[in-house]
């Protein structure tokens, strides 16, 4: 069944305040919405004082039922600019089933001009909001948003947080029922941070008793506007009488935090390397990135047009989850850079070009909603395109072409991070708690804590020797534009993909070779993509005179993909193997066991690679990934996603198949 339109229904009564259908209840108070907020959520969470406590450095998480139009979180960032000191970060988790549409959301924002600072930049990177974690980040990192769009009871069970501070506004609890459960309240506690404290605007007895019996001890005060009372609330820890909710396995527990200096090793500066830079100068560390070229982006992330394509399932795994949340954070960064040279959001259009295409089509255009994408037939497919083509297809209309080495430059080129050029780090060592870098007999960096983001090179130090990453290389053709071919308007894909021209020149791409390692372009493989080009549009072939151009004369570049074996990327810390096998052997012979056994950790040595040919999509959400890792944050994906993607997954199977 195609899911109902996710966004939000909207009554805007006479004084512009909106109201939601469904509910039949209001988004806030009509009396004053921003008083209300910074009574019932702000002060009853002694947010101000907490804000001003924060040390340099410091963080403070909020989470939230119902984002709504984002009110309670555009005050909650007021008074933290207001208060905490430059170098603190609040981090704002928030679920919400409806999710106002754009439009909806400029027009709510707009009652509150005092906010606008803040409003216009939630804005601007309200784009591709989808199902699943969504994470925004706003004021250059200093405030970072993560929007778990979807059922409350859905998605908080997938949530890895510790919550400070929680805001319980889900509509009232007469109305909305679902967003008071016990089961709901048992999230919030299995969240919550020692100490955490709890608002409402309601005061309900058994909304009181749920809380209560969940481990909050609540308690009743005076209200504001039409409220006679609310509840505020700390959290007392996990009821005794209550089951203890299941840790997360040794293996993929988070290691114990680092303390010290924050200053890392990434090594690789392609988009796995630049995104981890980013994310942790983000947060405040200093980076030094190693580069063995010239510049960044030269090897994989060096083509100059790459797609951004969503490869989805209809059955919600973990990597389509991955590339649902990566394409929504990577299509709002692109939005701090420069359209039309950088990247274009022109849309992309894959062609049912055969009955298993089409099928498989048919199913993502059931199970996705149509913002996302949607089934186009040929004549659609044709207007949208520009040009003539063999089939209809799906759109994804937030889709487009990116520069990769573009993005590759934004990310790194924040003041914290130093890029070190011909620095090919051959060897790793461990001395004193830092991680050395070496060329030979030089020292290139240390750090204490190191990320690999070097594609499958990081198999030449032994600590990471073992994972299973696999090099396919690829080749582009770069076809001139001709006045005829300026009519495409959006990417095409068929087994290839052709997009539309920048500076010039169309990317035409790719091939897969799994046994050629000589990186020279070869003229058989523009002649493969030549051939992919005219399964996508004949007429496209015709409008950039392919037939005088010739495969030996054609210009393109060649690289290594890096996958691995189940096709998701490897991110996060990773485990001295050897210690690993000889930790948790209890698992060879029953897979179910979860040994007491602390993870033996390389300490402070992260992964970030295994990206594939869709690197665009899924290596700058691994950067937040990592370092929410790092950082013992929310992390911004699903802990099963998270899970699925941890360097520890293969050592784990191998044990388990009685293979390691
Ligand atoms: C032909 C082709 C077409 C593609 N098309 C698309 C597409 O349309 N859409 C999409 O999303 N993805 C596409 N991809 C995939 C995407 O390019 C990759 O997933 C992505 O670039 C991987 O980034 P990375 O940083 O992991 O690797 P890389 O870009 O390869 O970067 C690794 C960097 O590490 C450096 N390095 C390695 N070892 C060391 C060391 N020891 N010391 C110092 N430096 C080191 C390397 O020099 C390199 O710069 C394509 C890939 C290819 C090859
Ligand atoms: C009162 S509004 C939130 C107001 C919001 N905090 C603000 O600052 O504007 C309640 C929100 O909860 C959302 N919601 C209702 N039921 C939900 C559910 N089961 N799971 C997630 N969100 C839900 C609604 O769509 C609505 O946006």
């Amino acid at each position: 069944m195609k899911p109902v339109t996710p966004h939000a229904q909207l009554d805007w009564d006479d004084q512009g305040l909106p109201r939601s259908r469904v509910f039949d209840d209001v988004y806030f108070s009509d009396l004053s919405g921003l008083d209300e907020t910074r009574y019932v959520f702000l002060e009853q969470n002694a947010l101000r004082e907490r804000f001003a406590a924060l040390p340099d450095g410091g963080r403070l998480v909020i989470g939230e039922t119902g984002f709504g139009t984002g009110l309670n979180f555009l005050c909650a960032w007021q008074l933290f600019e207001q208060h905490a000191v430059a170098g603190a970060r609040l981090h704002f988790v928030s679920v919400e089933k409806y999710p106002l549409s754009a439009p909806d959301l400029q027009r709510a924002l707009a009652l509150w001009p005092e906010l606008r600072t803040f409003s216009d930049q939630l804005l601007a990177q309200y784009v591709a909001i989808h199902p699943g974690f969504q994470r925004l980040v706003l004021d250059h990192g200093r405030v970072t948003l993560t929007l778990l769009i979807g059922d409350a009871l859905e998605q908080l069970p997938q949530l890895d947080a510790q919550v400070d501070a929680w805001f319980l506004d889900g509509f009232a609890p007469a109305k909305n029922p679902d967003m008071w459960t016990a089961e709901l309240f048992a999230e919030l506690a299995r969240l919550a941070a020692p100490g955490s404290t709890i608002s409402t605007f309601t005061s309900t007895g058994w909304v009181r008793r749920l809380l209560n019996a969940a481990g909050f001890k609540m308690k009743r005060t005076p209200g504001i506007g039409h409220k006679w009372e609310i509840l505020r609330g700390t959290f007392l820890g996990w009821p005794e009488a209550t089951p203890a909710p299941a840790t997360a396995k040794p293996w993929f527990a988070r290691p114990a935090p680092l303390t010290g200096e924050r200053h890392a090793l990434v090594i690789g500066a392609g988009l796995a390397g630049c995104a981890t830079a980013a994310s942790l100068a983000a947060r405040g560390w200093q980076v030094s990135l190693l580069e063995r070229h010239a510049a960044l982006a030269q090897e994989a992330s060096g083509n100059p047009q790459g797609v951004l394509y969503l490869k989805l399932s209809a059955h919600g795994t973990a990597l389509s989850q991955l590339i649902v949340s990566g394409f929504g954070y990577t299509r709002r960064v692109l939005e701090h850079l420069h359209r039309g040279v950088d990247w274009d959001s022109c849309g992309v259009l894959q062609l049912a070009f055969n009955a298993k295409e089409a099928e498989r089509q048919a199913q993502l255009a059931q199970a996705f909603t149509e913002d996302l994408l949607h089934s186009l037939d040929k004549d659609q497919a044709e207007a949208r395109a520009g040009i003539e083509l063999p089939s209809g297809g799906l759109f994804y209309p937030e889709g487009g072409w990116v520069h990769p080495p573009a993005l590759c430059q934004w990310q790194a080129a924040h003041p914290h991070i130093r890029i070190l050029l011909h620095h090919d780090v051959l060897e790793l060592r461990r001395a004193d708690d830092h991680w050395q870098a070496w060329d030979g007999e030089k020292l290139l960096a240390d750090a204490p804590v190191v990320v690999l983001a070097g594609a499958a090179e990081i198999k030449r130090f032994p600590y990471s020797s073992e994972l299973p990453l696999k090099r396919i290389r690829g080749q582009i053709t770069r076809l001139p534009q001709t006045i005829e071919s300026q009519a495409l308007n959006t990417v095409v894909c068929a087994e290839g993909y052709v997009a539309p021209a920048r500076l010039g020149e169309h990317t035409l791409g790719a091939s897969f070779d799994f046994n050629n390692e000589d990186l020279t372009p070869t003229a058989a493989e523009h002649a493969g993509n030549l051939q992919m080009l005219e399964e996508i549009s004949p007429d496209l072939v015709t409008r950039l005179r392919v037939d005088t151009l010739h495969p030996e004369t054609l210009e393109g570049r060649a690289a290594f993909r890096c996958t691995s074996p189940d096709y998701l990327p490897i991110v996060g810390p990773l485990a001295d193997a050897e210690a690993f096998v000889d930790a948790y052997s209890a698992l060879s012979k029953d897979a179910r066991q979860i040994p007491d056994i602390p993870c033996p950790w390389l300490d402070g040595l992260h992964v970030n690679s295994g990206h594939g040919s869709r690197g665009l999509i899924t290596a700058p959400v691994s950067g937040e990934l990592l370092a929410a890792w790092l950082e013992g944050e929310p992390l911004p994906l699903p802990r099963s996603v998270a899970e699925a993607c941890h360097p520890n997954r293969f050592v784990l199977r191998r044990l388990i198949r009685g293979k390691a």
